[in-house]
């Protein structure tokens, strides 16, 4: 392997873990001699503080720009070395590969564990060394908020971001506020809170920090949070909440009410947009929980504003403006309404709001022309693992399992932890969500020589990221089709799987490999 950048392999023996099955000085060795990388050296365990003080003294002696620590979970120890490598490797230049999980464990004993690990980081460099930069995205947040609807829940929102010292304009389509409303703004001094009635949100344009809300009176304003306290519709205008739902993008389910986003295991790659909602927006709600939910809201609104700005730095989706053709495929997969469209002369063009994108990769895996790419797993870097894989040290047909990092990868590694055992000629190749896959990348892989290939991913309704399974399943759809055509029949699968079902794992795995 020819690297063009410095890239360090740091291989952790765990106390023992790694090192009681695998030949550590070997992996060391072999990323030094045959992987080409700057730097390759090992410690009993890289994550304490001496090893991380050695780790920073060698980055910097050695001007190593992109690193792979070879040991435990990515889960449990990447923010450890990001923040032990802040300021000195950017985080998409820090890689966490899991020997200890994927090989030690899971293949001790067995002749095929090292060449397993041998494999494993060699996808790692593979992966840094074919990654593009991704320089960080700063906004600045306006310290300003909006508060929508004047009920009590609105009231009360607006009134306790008044009290931190934060300026808002609480917004009331109706002439006046409603009583309770009234009540809870009554005695309040007015430098930090406006009230404007008989005023509606006609449109929201700008983006994360820096909303720019048009109102019917002609006034634009904006604000670095939004809240939506606008409960039911009391007439047949369209609803209110609808239609300011399709303004800020939020979800609404089957009864008009606005959708909690589902975070759920994903919170770290969520930038805070700034729209909270509360009260009857959400659900037919008495007016003590409402009083409640604004206090949240209100809270969090206050918290974000007061971060001053918002820094991004996780990989996101970019559109070569010279193939895109309008059609508009991307932005209808986007789960975070992160794309917009800009006017051309006989077209339009995708554009990608950098700082909402979490760069899962749905809308790559859908465009017909390949003008999306995202940065954290380009074909590129996709292909370069998947020939690290294939063509690894086994000198043998490996199965390559494109896991989903919620449920596949995870399965994987709760299997690896508790011991149990699959076949070793399987390497695991890592992305955010199945639905960054196209049929292209699934069939290069057999192309390439793996003996097959097996996409894990979340269970239908379980997608962090919306409906990338859904795509998923619709392009593996396709690449089995044209397999089956090219005479590969069952060298390809897809399962769901649970994130916690280590015995689901191995079942599949081995009846795969079967
Ligand atoms: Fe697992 Fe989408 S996040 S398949």
């Amino acid at each position: 392997m020819d690297n063009d950048v410095r890239i360090g392999v740091f291989v952790c023996e765990c106390g023992g873990k790694i090192s009681g099955a695998l030949d550590v000085a070997a992996l060391v060795e072999y990323a030094r001699a045959r992987l080409g990388v700057a730097w390759a050296e090992q410690a009993n365990y890289w994550c304490l503080p001496g090893g991380v003080a050695r780790l920073r003294a060698i980055i910097g002696a050695e001007r190593l720009e992109r690193v792979v620590i070879a040991g435990c979970a990515p889960r449990t120890h990447r923010t450890l070395f990001l923040r032990a490598l802040d300021g000195i490797v950017p985080p998409p230049f820090v890689s966490v590969t899991n020997v200890r999980d994927l090989c030690a464990r899971p293949h001790r004993g067995d002749t095929l564990a090292m060449s397993k690990a041998r494999d494993q980081i060699a996808m790692a460099v593979a992966d840094l060394a074919a990654r593009p930069p991704t320089p960080p995205r700063v906004a600045r947040i306006t310290p300003h908020a909006v508060v929508i609807g004047g009920g009590i829940a609105g009231a009360t929102a607006a009134r306790a971001l008044a009290d931190a010292g934060i300026a808002v304009t609480l917004i009331e389509r109706e002439p006046e506020l409603r009583a309770h409303a009234q009540e809870r703004l009554a005695a309040h001094p007015r430098d930090h809170l406006r009230v404007l009635t008989s005023t509606t949100v006609e449109q929201v344009g700008g983006s994360v920090g820096q909303y720019r809300l048009a109102l019917s009176s002609g006034e634009t304003i904006e604000a670095g949070a939004i809240i939506v306290a606008t409960g039911e519709a009391e007439s047949p205008i369209p609803n209110p909440t609808s239609k300011l739902a399709e303004m800020l993008h939020l979800p609404v389910d089957a009864n008009g009410f606005i959708a909690d986003a589902r975070v759920r295991l994903r919170p770290t790659d969520r930038i805070e947009r700034g729209i909270y909602v509360c009260g009857a927006a959400h659900f037919p709600c008495d007016e003590a929980r409402a009083i409640f939910q604004a206090y949240d809201v209100a809270a969090r609104a206050a918290r974000h504003i007061q971060r001053g700005k918002i820094v991004n730095d996780a990989p996101f989706a970019t559109i070569d403006a010279t193939r895109c053709n309008g059609c508009g495929d991307c932005a209808r997969v986007c789960p975070f309404a992160a794309i917009t469209f800009e006017s051309r002369a006989s077209s339009r063009l995708a554009v990608i709001d950098a700082l909402l994108c979490t760069g899962c990769g749905n809308c790559v895996s859908v465009c017909p022309v390949k003008a999306a790419s995202v940065s954290s797993a380009t074909d590129e870097q996709i292909e370069a693992q998947i020939r690290a894989a294939v063509h690894g040290s086994a000198r043998l047909p490996v199965y390559l399992l494109f896991a989903c990092e919620w449920s596949g990868y995870s399965a994987a590694e709760i299997a690896g932890a508790r011991g149990l055992t699959y076949p070793a000629n399987t390497r695991i190749l890592r992305v955010n969500c199945t639905g960054r896959l196209s049929p292209g990348l699934l069939l290069k892989a057999l192309e390439m020589g793996a003996a097959g290939v097996l996409v894990l991913g979340c269970a239908p309704g379980l997608c962090h990221y919306e409906q990338g399974n859904e795509h998923a399943a619709a392009v593996f759809e396709q690449a089995d089709a044209l397999g089956h055509l090219m005479g590969l029949d069952e060298r390809l699968a897809l399962k769901w799987i649970p994130p916690d079902d280590g015995e689901q794992f191995v079942q599949q795995v081995t009846d795969f490999e079967k």
